[in-house]
């Protein structure tokens, strides 16, 4: 059989509010047209985001069930430690209740006042908790990786050339660590490849400089390294994890995604003065090291996720439903960042809207034409997510790229509402010409797409 089928069946269903043109349109105007305002019961398809969206299985919700509450030394804890220790084989786990908690304690414990922490390219959060602690957060995608259309298959991977210019500039003692997100999220969500997650190893071992992986997205850049890079293809996608995370030194992780949880996360090392650091931090605001702010049957549906994750039937499904969304829209003309990746389809807003220049925010016009079209709620990732304003002139510079991302939550939709997203997205490109440009009504200094507010410059909608 050629058809790649969900490899699961449904048991409980969440119903979708149906909703009209009209009352869209209103309801993107009352949020300022900012779809973080928007509530999800007005939303048909919500690809805003795959954190924390997952569908649980049927032995997560039971694992759920044997969660251990107790304040301190938690079966359930256990448990979560020995998954992560025998998957990612890290000696010192701490649970955080989230990706950048684990980000918070590992920044504000290794960075100083002008240190600076290269990447391919850091996550939002990543970067904002570095620069809080007056680091600075330095991205060295390979060229490839800013050019949306070229279809490489590690666009993921690390400028390592750029790496060792990097440290001999800065000097290896004003670098606390290096990071690799896996897959890059904010570089379109392009897997890494095990050859440059050694080649940056190596470059890093050899300064003394610590390697941290951002893994989120670990098992779907795992299947990713098994189909795309040579000599991988017979291998299990639990090894390749292995051999990514042995050139590691640690990591951290949002279990809201590959974790297959709705909460969740952790920091792991193998340096145990470190880790000990870590925990102090950690009980300050985190929670005792057994449960760092998670409850015992969070801990149990992680380690439950972990391993479901890796199931290779499943991450068949998933990255071919990805793939399915891409070449449906892309076969229509439609521009995106080739190839889709594992967790989403992002739009190239760019070349999808060439006549409006980056800062009228032409990511942000496709977000907004996109909900008012299908009720579809994407996440711009251009210059409402990554622009920001020169502190000495005081004028605005724009992202690198304008991309719009269409992240696919894990197990929740099915094949049709995919085939509707496609249909939405391309009758957006059909009408593409009537589409213009924005402007902020309200711009916040940091992490400003969450309460940006805007305003459109041509006739949205009813066009009132
Ligand atoms: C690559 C990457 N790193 C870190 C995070 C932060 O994780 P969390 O949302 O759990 O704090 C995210 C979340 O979207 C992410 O995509």
């Amino acid at each position: 059989m050629h058809t790649i089928i969900e490899p699961f069946k449904i048991k409980v269903v969440e119903p979708i509010r149906m909703t009209t043109r009209a009352e869209r349109e209103e309801r993107l105007r009352e949020a300022g047209f900012n779809v973080f305002e928007l509530r999800s019961d007005d939303v048909l398809v919500d690809l805003l985001t795959d954190s924390g969206t997952s569908a649980m299985s049927a032995a997560q919700w039971s694992a759920i069930m044997r969660g251990d509450e107790a304040y301190a030394g938690s079966r359930s804890f256990f448990r979560f430690e020995k998954m992560v220790k025998e998957i990612f084989g890290f000696q010192q786990v701490i649970p955080t209740h989230q990706g950048r908690a684990a980000e918070r304690i590992l920044f504000s414990t290794v960075c100083s006042e002008g240190d600076v922490v290269p990447s391919n390219t850091h996550f939002d959060t990543t970067r904002a908790n570095i620069e809080a602690n007056g680091a600075r957060a330095v991205d060295l995608p390979v060229p490839e990786g800013l050019d949306p259309g070229e279809a490489h298959p590690f666009k993921g991977n690390v400028d390592v050339a750029g790496l060792r210019s990097l440290i001999d500039d800065v000097g290896a003692d004003r670098i606390p660590l290096c990071m690799v997100t896996v897959t890059n999220n904010t570089g379109g969500g392009q897997p890494v490849s095990l050859a440059n997650l050694r080649a940056v190893s190596e470059v890093c071992r050899s300064h003394g400089i610590p390697f941290y992986i951002d893994a989120c997205r670990f098992a779907e850049n795992a299947y990713l390294i098994k189909q795309r890079e040579e000599g991988q293809e017979s291998r299990s996608v639990r090894d390749i994890v292995r051999d990514m995370f042995a050139a590691a030194d640690g990591c951290t992780m949002s279990a809201k995604k590959d974790g297959l949880a709705n909460i969740g996360g952790f920091l792991a090392t193998n340096d145990d003065r470190l880790a000990e650091q870590e925990r102090d931090l950690l009980i300050l605001t985190e929670g005792f090291p057994t449960y760092g702010g998670l409850a015992g049957r969070d801990l149990e549906a992680i380690a439950v996720g972990l391993e479901e994750v890796l199931e290779e039937d499943y991450l068949e499904y998933r990255i071919a439903s990805i793939r399915y969304l891409g070449e449906h829209v892309s076969r229509e003309g439609v521009p995106i960042v080739q190839p889709p990746g594992g967790h989403a389809v992002y739009l190239d807003a760019a070349a999808f809207l060439p006549h409006v220049e980056p800062l009228e925010l032409p990511g942000q016009a496709l977000v907004a034409e996109l909900y008012l079209e299908g009720g579809i709620r994407a996440v711009e990732v251009g210059t409402v997510m990554f622009g920001h304003t020169d502190p000495d002139s005081g004028e605005e510079i724009p992202a690198r790229m304008e991309l719009v991302r269409l992240a696919v939550p894990r197990r929740v939709y099915t094949q049709s509402h995919v085939d509707y997203v496609v249909e939405a997205v391309v009758e957006v490109w059909r009408r593409r010409e009537e589409i213009g440009g924005f402007r902020f009504t309200r711009r916040p200094e940091v992490l400003r797409h969450f309460s940006a507010e805007f305003e459109p410059l041509y006739a949205f909608g009813s066009g009132g």
